[in-house]
């Protein structure tokens, strides 16, 4: 076991099988493994950061040495802050090769001291992207096994249009903020 802390950066919107297994992997690699998400994406997400935290931290709830948190700006200066030494990337195939290789030579440039490791999943989930799932799920399409299934659910609810319906109705009536913390609460309470 690697002594100190990695972390694992991602945007995970959403979380996919492909990711909790490079979790689990890392976790036992790993003293502490913090799951960082990135918060101020330029892209407009599919899941807002909160129900992103909210799934991972109940899909790693099991894994003692593992935690969730979100970041802003430089990742190596986040890293920093954690006194972190090295960052988990995972690669699934050549094709996610160069982009990973520029994202870990362009962070080492930024802080030698830290080092990009990177590990596969699974080769059965060698295949499946956030992006890809977002674009079966929203084409109606089948996501099991490619998802846990608490992602799965919350796929369902964000798709769903009488889900979306009621949503539009309660932001009218609530506000976007009290919308917001009522979704917590029933997300933590499910
Ligand atoms: O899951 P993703 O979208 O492939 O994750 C990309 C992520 C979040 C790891 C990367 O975009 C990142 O670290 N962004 C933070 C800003 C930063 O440090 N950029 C320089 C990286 S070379």
């Amino acid at each position: 076991m690697h002594k100190g802390i990695a972390i694992y950066p991602g945007s995970f919107d959403p979380p996919t099988n492909g990711h909790l297994d490079l979790i689990e992997r890392g976790a036992k690699i790993f003293e502490e493994l913090v799951v960082a998400i990135l918060r101020n994406s330029e892209k407009s997400p599919m899941f807002s950061v909160a129900e992103r935290l909210g799934m991972l931290k109940e899909l790693t709830g099991h894994l003692k040495n593992v935690r969730i948190d979100t970041f802003d700006g430089l990742m190596v200066e986040y890293a920093k802050s954690l006194d972190a030494t090295c960052i988990l990337r995972g690669i699934r195939a050549i094709s996610d090769y160069e982009y990973e290789l520029q994202m870990a030579l362009m962070n080492r440039k930024l802080e030698p001291t830290l080092e990009t490791v990177f590990m596969m999943p699974a080769d059965k989930y060698s295949y499946v992207s956030s992006r890809l799932v977002r674009e079966v799920a929203q084409a109606g399409g089948p996501v099991k096994g490619l998802v846990p299934e608490v992602v799965e659910q919350e796929l369902r609810e964000k798709l769903d249009p009488a889900y979306k319906l009621r949503d539009a109705r309660l932001i009218e009536v609530l506000g976007k903020r009290d919308f917001d913390k009522r979704e917590k609460k029933r997300k933590k309470k499910a």
